[in-house]
């Protein structure tokens, strides 16, 4: 018999990130009692890494700016495929969470009248970025975590979530086990949140921190819950690409929103040479009207370089590819050249991009105050994610299992402006702990099977009773760099259907993948455990980008290079099937309110 410990709360949230910490604070605000666990330790988790701010239409800069406009920004961010309802919460309600993270303590950079201060950033009209430098996530989590520890909730860190349990059909906790000494857990909780984040480390550039290997997408799905839109994952265009150890760390698109601007190897600044028709009347063809806009001129046009991150990503991969790129593979970003433009240029780029400065310091020793940086694109969002209720957040086919943040789909339809995701995290964390809270009430005791625990240890185990000469990195590892060469930045369908069959083929191999000496602090064990949930998102993508032959937002097939306006019409959605296959249908999402239709059509 396997041995674990059982916990038993109302409310248990899997995730200790923005959304799992506001939801975690307001489900135990409503009474109920609440446990978070978390992969990572409390203060790690991957919105730190949030860097330009959190969208939030409260017009502190420009006054013409309000949750229509933000809406409006955010439905043609994601291409109209976003759930309009989901888009239309956020606008509304993301000036207030921004306030009260204010209130509890986050303390924002200001105008000169003592406001919130607010930055420009690619899509959004007006200067709508509630921002701490470019440590803004960092900021949000600190002022959670001290909000959230006085709140009576129960936090368990370091600790994996590897399979979510049921009673009948409703949500009934999770098992998983401590990663310092591999101890197993069972936790009865009759509403569970996923706040697990994304899954850029199935690709083998990638923003993303280790922690973000798909777990709450695919925990999801083996429960019985949808997952939509998974073929856009988005591609930020400016990650580090040298040295190797630190590829694909984020380079803030605060550096652009500063003036920073991209340069090939011949010191061309390429991106005026690629406007998109569609966006001619708002896009700068002089380098003097983009800069006019970075300072704040109401009426100038924005840089290229602010272009959505799909199109920039992609303009990069062609200078790249055409043999004009930086020398180690990327291209040049140069913020210092404002010099010609302010005085204390230096200065001033210390103070609003302080974690740049050391970030290219430390990590490369380069000085962004004198020097160009080296930048490439890298996986950085998952728009599609784990199907919700745009109002409750649970999941419409799994009763008390609901989702907030990066793990969920929906808000951003085809492609997610940035800062964004920071105010998604407020809105749909604090909805979530609200919903849960609301539902865990209704519900009587759950209980759990224990046949179905030992099952579920007995396969946790299972690697080391196997030969280890077929270890989990290197299944990991070949994963990563197929989808990053199959199924990246730019798919063909051919490529995305030999990595299909490559899928199944690693999966073989992971069913039998052997790991060597004992349960405390294994990380080859912990990666074995967690090579089902990289392989189950990898065909989630490969399968939904391969059924939508056309580009849209972060998908872009070079087959089908146009948006195609029948592909616009319905959402891809996935669901385990009876004989444990991935089945797939289309869903034409309900028609968006009249009144909401006429702030689209009147924000063209
Ligand atoms: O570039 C950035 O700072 C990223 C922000 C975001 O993805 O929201």
């Amino acid at each position: 018999m396997a041995t674990f410990t059982t916990h038993e709360h109302d409310v248990l949230v899997i995730g200790a990130g923005g959304a799992g910490l506001r939801a975690a604070i307001e489900a135990s605000a409503a009474g109920v009692n609440v446990a978070v666990v978390t992969k990572s330790l409390l203060g790690k988790a991957h919105t730190v890494m949030a860097e330009g701010g959190m969208a939030a239409a409260m017009g502190n800069v420009d006054d013409r700016d309000n949750w229509k406009v933000h809406f409006a920004d955010t439905m043609r961010g994601g291409q109209y495929l976003n759930q309009w309802r989901m888009a239309e919460h956020h606008a509304k309600e993301a000036p207030d969470r921004v306030r009260e993270l204010e209130a509890w303590g986050a303390v924002f950079d200001r105008t000169k009248d003592g406001k919130i201060l607010q930055r420009n950033f690619g899509g959004h009209r007006y200067p709508r970025l509630a921002h701490v430098g470019d440590r803004t996530g960092l900021e949000m989590i600190r002022t959670l975590q001290d909000h959230g520890v006085h709140k009576g909730i129960t936090f368990y860190m370091e600790q994996t979530t590897f399979r979510l349990l049921k009673d009948g059909d409703r949500i009934a906790g999770a098992f998983g086990y401590d990663r310092e000494r591999g101890r197993f857990h069972a936790w009865k909780a009759k509403a569970v949140i996923l706040a697990t984040g994304g899954i850029g480390r199935a690709f083998k550039i990638t923003s993303n921190s280790w922690e973000y290997t798909g777990d709450g997408q695919s925990l999801a799905y083996h429960a019985g819950a949808e997952l939509l839109d998974m073929e856009f994952v988005q591609f930020h265009p400016t990650g580090m690409v040298w040295p190797p150890s630190v590829r694909g760390i984020l380079v803030t698109e605060g550096v652009r929103g500063e003036g920073g601007v991209l340069k090939n190897s011949e010191g061309k600044r390429f991106m005026f040479d690629d406007i998109p028709d569609n966006y001619k009347s708002s896009t700068a063809t002089d380098p003097e009207e983009g800069w006019r806009y970075v300072t704040g001129d109401k009426n100038a046009k924005r840089p290229p370089e602010l272009l959505t991150r799909d199109h920039v990503a992609r303009c990069i991969r062609r200078e790249v590819k055409a043999g004009r790129g930086s020398p180690h593979g990327g291209v040049f970003l140069d913020v210092a050249w404002i010099k010609e433009k302010i005085p204390n240029s230096q200065e001033h780029i210390k103070k609003k991009l302080p974690s740049m400065y050391h970030q290219f310091k430390a990590l490369a020793d380069i000085d962004i105050t004198t020097e160009p940086m080296e930048v490439g694109p890298t996986t950085h969002y998952m728009m599609g994610g784990v199907r919700v209720d745009p109002d409750s957040q649970m999941s419409p086919t799994v009763p008390g299992l609901f989702a907030a943040g990066e793990v969920a789909a929906g808000l951003h339809g085809a492609n997610r402006l940035g800062g964004n995701s920071l105010s998604d995290l407020l809105v749909f964390g604090k909805r979530a702990g609200e919903y849960a809270a609301k539902y865990a009430k209704d519900q009587k005791p759950v209980s759990h099977l224990e046949s179905e625990i030992e099952a579920i240890a007995k396969e946790a185990l299972a690697p080391f009773d196997r030969d280890p000469k077929e270890g989990p990195y290197q299944v990991q590892y070949e994963l990563q760099d197929m989808m990053q060469d199959l199924v990246g930045i730019v798919r063909v369908e051919d490529e995305m259907k030999q990595a299909l069959a490559g899928i199944a083929k690693l999966r073989e191999r992971a069913a039998v993948v052997g790991v060597t000496s004992h349960r405390e602090y294994n990380p080859g064990w912990h990666t074995a455990l967690d090579l089902d949930n990289l392989l189950t998102v990898s065909e989630a993508i490969t399968l939904s980008a391969i059924e939508r032959k056309e580009s849209r937002g972060g998908h872009f097939r070079d087959d089908f290079p146009a948006k195609d306006p029948e592909y616009g019409k319905f959402n891809i959605v996935l669901k385990k099937a009876a004989d444990g296959s991935m089945s797939l249908r289309r869903e034409t999402p309900p028609p968006m309110r009249e009144d909401l239709k006429a702030i689209v059509e009147e924000q063209k």
